[in-house]
């Protein structure tokens, strides 16, 4: 590890296992946010796309931005009634979604299509998708020409959610429940759960706080390893012993490597 960046400063080689890739997989290594359906809704006519390049980007006032390729029919429709709808989809929508992609509302009606049910917005026009885990209704506040796509800024005016889907964040509770995250191609993934990080108590140090805290995983890990160790040793003597053997007993996950988890000296400092 080097400390600086000045001219002077030796920086280590690019560690052997890393693999250079194309510019263009910047955009795909910032995938993995929720996906969205954005819907909208023009002289009586109603769309749905789904999109992947969705961000917060003000908090006050609360303003996201979606970037629509300009030849969307999505884009013409946003464009005219200045508002949308991001229809936040579930696993049990996980088709639909790749289908919503592969068509143009310009050539078909996606909705009598699929006969997906809809409801009332509260405050645009833009319908609301059933299935879904959270709905925001957007007032178009700003249309930024980015590269080939145009960057909607909406200022959300409606927001819903399913609260067995959403608390103060995303609970990642039951499977169809959870939001879906798209990696690229046709694949898609969900959150596995939630991990809470230690905050330090008041008083406590920062640095103190983060090494007990990898400390207590250490020792965890330690723990998992241990016992791993003792099922395979067991299933060793029971394969010795010529015992039929009954592999979904034992759990063969990857545990990480006592070695991966990063120790950090702490400084000895006076209490405060
Ligand atoms: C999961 C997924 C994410 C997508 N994300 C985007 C996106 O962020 N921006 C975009 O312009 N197109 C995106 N697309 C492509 C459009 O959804 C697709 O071209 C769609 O057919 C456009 O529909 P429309 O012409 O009715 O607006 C995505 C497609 C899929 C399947």
């Amino acid at each position: 590890m080097t400390s600086g960046h000045g001219d002077d400063q030796l920086l280590n080689p690019a560690p052997e296992h890393i693999e250079r890739r194309p510019v263009t997989t910047a955009a795909r290594l910032l995938l993995g946010g929720p996906v969205v359906l954005v819907t909208a809704s023009y002289r009586g006519q109603a769309n749905v796309m789904p999109l992947a390049w969705c961000a917060p980007l003000s908090s006050d006032p609360p303003l996201v931005g979606i970037a629509v390729e300009q030849s969307r029919h999505t884009t013409e429709m946003v464009s005219h009634s200045e508002e949308f709808a991001l229809n936040f989809p579930s696993r049990q929508l996980l088709h639909h979604v790749q289908y919503f992609g592969s068509l143009t509302g310009s050539d078909i009606d996606k909705f009598e299509a699929t006969q997906l049910e809809t409801f009332a917005p509260e405050h645009v026009t833009a319908p609301l998708i059933e299935g879904c885990v959270a709905w925001v209704e957007c007032e178009v506040q700003q249309v930024v020409p980015v590269g080939d796509h145009l960057l909607f800024v909406g200022l959300p005016v409606a927001v819903r959610v399913d609260p067995l889907a959403f608390d103060e964040t995303w609970s990642a509770g039951e499977a169809e429940s959870r939001p879906l995250h798209f990696l690229g191609g046709n694949r898609y993934s969900a959150l596995e759960g939630v991990t809470e990080a230690r905050l330090p108590a008041p008083g406590e140090a920062p640095e103190r706080a983060l090494a007990e805290h990898i400390e207590e995983e250490l020792e965890l890990s330690r723990e998992a390893q241990e016992r791993r160790e003792e099922q395979l040793g067991q299933l060793e003597r029971e394969v010795d012993a010529g015992n039929v053997i009954d592999i979904a007993r034992v759990s063969l996950d990857e545990l990480p490597e006592l070695e991966e988890i990063p120790r950090i000296v702490v400084p000895e400092r006076e209490e405060p």
